[in-house]
């Protein structure tokens, strides 16, 4: 579905990514972690096209309007009410205004969001809102979704019941996703495929991991099988080595004036 090839980029004079690789399988969650700044987000912009690498090539199997998106900011447009959000997109794609209200109600449904259609997002919980983006990114069936820290801003609970339901839609489509997270148990239990970026400046693929936790899967059941533990030890190690060879080399020790 899709191939990065060393992909390097930088801002101005600063570099940020040099040779990263990674592929994402049709059907399969694939997963992006890394230490914070390494370049994460900017490989998932480069991905989108609306970031231009110096070197490298993405090879997209679909179009980009395939694509769908979610980040961390929900971009609900705040006069509107959720039916209408959700709605919006399949209308810019061509769907009568009827059918597209129709659909946007039976996502939100999906979502656990019946009985909300005509509020407006200042009238939604922050999980709620959250929700509805899901609702609207997924109700285009997009070929490839793509997710940056998409529930960062969600407290622990309402995380869970999110991502346990993203969990089952993921499965039950047959979804294929990239998902940027700096959460090593949630890239854990949803995804096939792990892979690791390193420290930046210069960041590349060090290491990706295979998830062998039988699907479908459930989030707690996820979590006790033997190959979670390991896994996560393995990711943890390998995450620590990356960032401590970094700390160690730009953190000078504090010197007394005398
Ligand atoms: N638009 C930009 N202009 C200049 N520098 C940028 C820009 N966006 C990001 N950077 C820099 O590029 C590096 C990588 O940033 P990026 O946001 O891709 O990291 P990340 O891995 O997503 O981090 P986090 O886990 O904190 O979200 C950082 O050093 C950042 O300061
Ligand atoms: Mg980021």
């Amino acid at each position: 579905m899709l191939r990065v090839s060393k992909v390097t980029l930088s801002y101005g004079a600063e570099p940020v990514l040099e040779g990263a690789s990674l592929k994402v399988e049709k059907g399969q969650f694939t997963s992006l972690v890394g230490p914070s700044g390494s370049g994460k987000s900017s490989l998932l912009r480069v991905i989108m096209g609306l970031q231009r690498p110096e070197a490298g090539i993405i090879d997209l199997s679909a179009g980009r309007e395939e694509v769908g998106i979610l980040f961390q900011d929900d971009a609900l447009l705040p006069w509107r009410t959720a039916r209408e959000n959700v709605a919006l997109g399949l209308r810019a794609r061509g769907t009568p205004k009827t059918k597209a209200g129709q659909e946007a109600t039976s996502w939100l449904w999906r979502m656990g969001l019946a009985g909300f259609e005509e509020r407006y997002p200042r009238e939604l919980s922050g999980g709620q809102r959250k929700r509805v983006a899901l609702a609207q990114v997924l109700a285009l069936r997009p070929s490839l979704l793509l997710m940056d820290e998409p529930f960062a801003s969600l407290d622990a609970i309402v995380r869970h019941r999110i991502t346990q339901d993203l969990l089952r839609w993921v499965e039950h489509e047959k979804l294929t996703v990239l998902l940027v997270t700096h959460d090593l148990e949630e890239a854990l239990v949803l995804s096939d495929t792990v892979y690791l970026l390193s420290q930046g400046p210069r960041a590349s693929v060090r290491e990706c991991y295979h998830v062998p936790i039988p699907r479908p899967r459930d989030l707690v059941q996820a979590r006790a099988h033997p190959a979670f533990a390991s896994l996560l030890g393995r990711l943890w190690q390998d995450l620590s080595d990356e960032v401590g060879e970094q700390h160690a080399a730009t953190v000078q020790p504090l010197r007394r004036e005398a």
